[in-house]
């Protein structure tokens, strides 16, 4: 294994901050996270920050953490230890009803963006809503909800529709839709542009954007794919053998000179890596 090297983006993480961010609270933060299945070590110390407002890029090989990481956020799967705050709240000391609410402000676009075919669009759309809402909005809110969520994703009217009769591309932006129906505060999108074509890729990449500004959205979008990345991160992060090895600007990541980084970034083998890891992937 060759030394990992140091490079401007291996400084600690808050020295790249930028500096409006230093009297502010972060909306989410992960401090010295650990988790493991059983031997298998995924995160020996996560730790890192999202602002509000910002879209915060994270990459990293295959089998790295990065769903692992998302879950954990929402409770889907427990940390071993360390702090996992959402404005302020431990995500990990949160009870079932807690983390249902948790889930209201923060909603994930999970990695396949699975739509039921069973449901139409509309249904699709709106089963969060059925299930956090069912108390206090009234079948009319609903479907005025809904949409609006289609109308945000630009597939207005398509509510009785079936997902089977959708492009890969629709179906995707049919999933977004239902992730925002819930109007959360957080977005997390687990590989949003996989199977996608570039035109389509470019249309959910805008769509990012566009909620960003349109709703003020805070999101962690989890991409392999390095023109998206650059497209919507405010700033972006590395994960790499169980931490967080590079975290800065889309400038700072441009050119760096860290080889694990530019490797991701330029998609190189990475040489420098060794036969532990690989077996480990
Ligand atoms: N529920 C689980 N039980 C056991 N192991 C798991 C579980 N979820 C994830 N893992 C393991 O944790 C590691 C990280 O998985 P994760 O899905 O977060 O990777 P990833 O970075 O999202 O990869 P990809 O880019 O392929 O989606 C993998 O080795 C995976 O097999
Ligand atoms: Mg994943």
């Amino acid at each position: 294994m060759t030394a990992a090297r140091a490079s401007v983006l291996d400084a600690a993480p808050s020295t790249l901050e930028p500096s409006v961010h230093a009297h502010v609270d972060p909306v989410i933060e992960f401090r010295n996270v650990t988790k493991a299945f059983g031997e298998k070590v995924v995160y020996r110390d996560l730790s890192f920050q999202v602002f509000r407002g910002e879209t915060l890029v994270v990459m990293g090989g295959s089998g790295v953490g990065k769903s692992v990481m998302l879950k954990m956020l929402i409770g889907l799967l427990e940390a071993d230890g360390g702090s996992i705050r959402f404005r302020g709240d431990e995500v990990t000391r949160m009870d079932e009803r807690e983390l249902r609410t948790l889930r209201c402000h923060i909603a994930m676009l999970f990695q396949g963006a699975a739509l039921f075919d069973s449901l139409t669009v509309g249904e699709n759309v709106a089963y969060a809503l059925h299930e956090h809402h069912r108390d206090d909005m009234t079948a009319a809110q609903i479907q005025e909800r809904v949409h609006w969520a289609l109308s945000l994703v630009d597939l207005p009217g398509i509510e009785h529709m079936s997902p089977a009769d959708l492009s890969g591309g629709m179906r995707k932006r049919v999933g977004l839709a239902r992730a925002i129906a819930l109007k959360p505060e957080v977005l997390l999108y687990d590989e949003p542009n996989t199977g996608l074509d570039p035109i389509n890729t470019a249309r959910v990449n805008h769509m990012i954007n566009g909620l960003k500004r349109t709703i003020n959205v805070t999101s962690i979008v989890v991409t392999h794919d390095m023109s998206s990345a650059f497209a919507v991160a405010d700033r972006m992060a590395m994960v790499h053998r169980g931490q967080i090895i590079a975290l800065g600007s889309p400038e700072a990541f441009r050119t760096s000179t860290d080889p694990r980084v530019a490797d991701f970034i330029n998609g190189h083998a990475p040489e420098h890596e060794d036969v532990e890891t690989l077996l480990q992937s």
